[in-house]
């Protein structure tokens, strides 16, 4: 039977930095509450597109697996943040890392896309459609961040990562993978402002409104996260025992502490990184895969456990078996254009600009919104 082996891994953070006591400048919050609540630090801001920081990414991937961009059938880009809808992102992607024979589509299930993308991709190795995969999971949220909401704005932050799957007759890659969506719930986690709907409105690119219930996402994603990884587990026939490392989506710390207590395991077992960079959506699984890969909590032929949930709500949860290699094949030399700005400058100018494009468009909310869409 073929497996899709992860034969290489790359990750792209933006260098600017936006600390908690960057946003108590414009906000009434506090670096204690985001702490205490979140387990939240600091979360990085793009000074370049998110096709940007993807391409970056998937470029040290590619060396990471000694592999050329012309090798690649298939090109996967995981996100809800796209830098424009026509023609897709993960053909930007494509013709810079010249994977000029693979084909190249988006996915969207928003903080889960990487996860949907990666069992896409593995299916399509399994079933003989590709032989080598590009997964991308990239995030840009700072450009339609409500900045000025800070239920959501100490939340979230900007990034991207990336793996390269290869055909393998190992047993390697997904092992096992739960994948589910509670729809009824679309309404407690919902972006408005972006789509055509809004723009058909007269509303501003950019100028949003987060429907966001934090509590009963909290609730949701604990139990969805928990079950689905219980259920993975069951079907593969492993105990707690035997997975390795826990490297899951991390939108904050007392979910995944949640999760993990369902799930029987300590948090010893869980790679954490959420005080670095907050929830960056698609990217925060696959950037905290790479890290976990870096720092030794991966080893060679471990089993890695990889729960994730988003808005849909979508959920779902991965066993993964590693390989026999945890260093890259090759040393990359991809790098981002420098940044000449602090991530405080670049919040204020996307504040500023939103300011200024609200003045001669209705704003969201004087627009009567289409209830249809459910
Ligand atoms: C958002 C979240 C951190 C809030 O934590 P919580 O413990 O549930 O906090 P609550 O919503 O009960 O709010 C407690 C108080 O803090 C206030 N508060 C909210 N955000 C705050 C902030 N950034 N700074 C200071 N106070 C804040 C609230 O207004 C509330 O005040 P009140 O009691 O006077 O009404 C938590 O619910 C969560 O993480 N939810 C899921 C996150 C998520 O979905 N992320 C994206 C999905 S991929």
């Amino acid at each position: 039977m073929t497996h899709a082996a992860i034969a290489g891994w790359g990750k792209c953070l933006p260098p600017a930095i936006l600390t908690n006591q960057d946003l108590a400048t414009f906000l009434p919050t506090d670096d204690e509450w985001i702490r205490t609540r979140t387990g939240m630090h600091e979360r990085r801001v793009s000074h370049v597109p998110g096709i940007e920081l993807a391409i970056v990414a998937a470029q040290r991937a590619l060396d990471c697996a000694g592999m050329d961009g012309g090798e690649l059938d298939l090109v996967i880009y995981g996100s809800c943040s796209n830098d424009e809808l026509v023609p897709n992102s993960a053909s930007a992607v494509q013709v810079r890392v010249g994977a000029v024979h693979a084909a190249a589509f988006d996915v969207n299930t928003a903080c889960t896309s990487f996860m949907y993308a990666l069992s896409i991709g593995t299916s399509m190795i399994k079933s003989g459609i590709a032989n080598n995969a590009l997964i991308i999971g990239v995030e840009l949220i700072s450009r339609y961040m409500d900045w000025e909401n800070r239920n959501v704005a100490v939340l979230f932050g900007d990034g991207a990562a990336a793996v390269v799957l290869r055909a393998s007759d190992a047993e390697s890659g997904i092992i096992a993978e739960k994948l589910q969506c509670y729809a009824d719930a679309r309404q407690v986690l919902r972006v408005r402002g972006m789509g055509t709907i809004y723009a058909n409105l007269g509303v501003q690119y950019g100028q949003t409104r987060w429907d966001f219930d934090g509590q009963e996402i909290f609730r949701k994603a604990v139990h969805g996260m928990s079950e689905a990884s219980l259920d993975v587990m069951r079907r593969a026939g492993v105990g707690m025992q035997d997975i390795g490392v826990i490297v899951p989506h991390q939108a904050n710390l007392r979910i995944v502490e949640a999760v993990a207590k369902r799930a029987g395991a300590g948090m010893d077992k869980v790679f954490l990184n959420i005080h670095k960079y907050g929830n960056m959506s698609s990217a925060t699984a696959p950037v905290a895969l790479v890290e976990a890969v870096e720092e030794g909590r991966v080893k060679p032929g471990s089993l890695i456990l990889m729960p994730a949930f988003g808005a849909g709500l979508t959920l779902s949860s991965h066993l993964l078996r590693w390989g026999e290699r945890v260093t890259p094949l090759r040393a990359s030399s991809a790098e981002l254009p420098p940044c000449t700005k602090t991530a405080l400058q670049m919040v204020n100018e996307i504040r500023a600009q939103k300011q200024e494009g609200a003045a001669g468009a209705p704003l969201l909310e004087q627009v009567k919104l289409a209830e249809s869409l459910g």
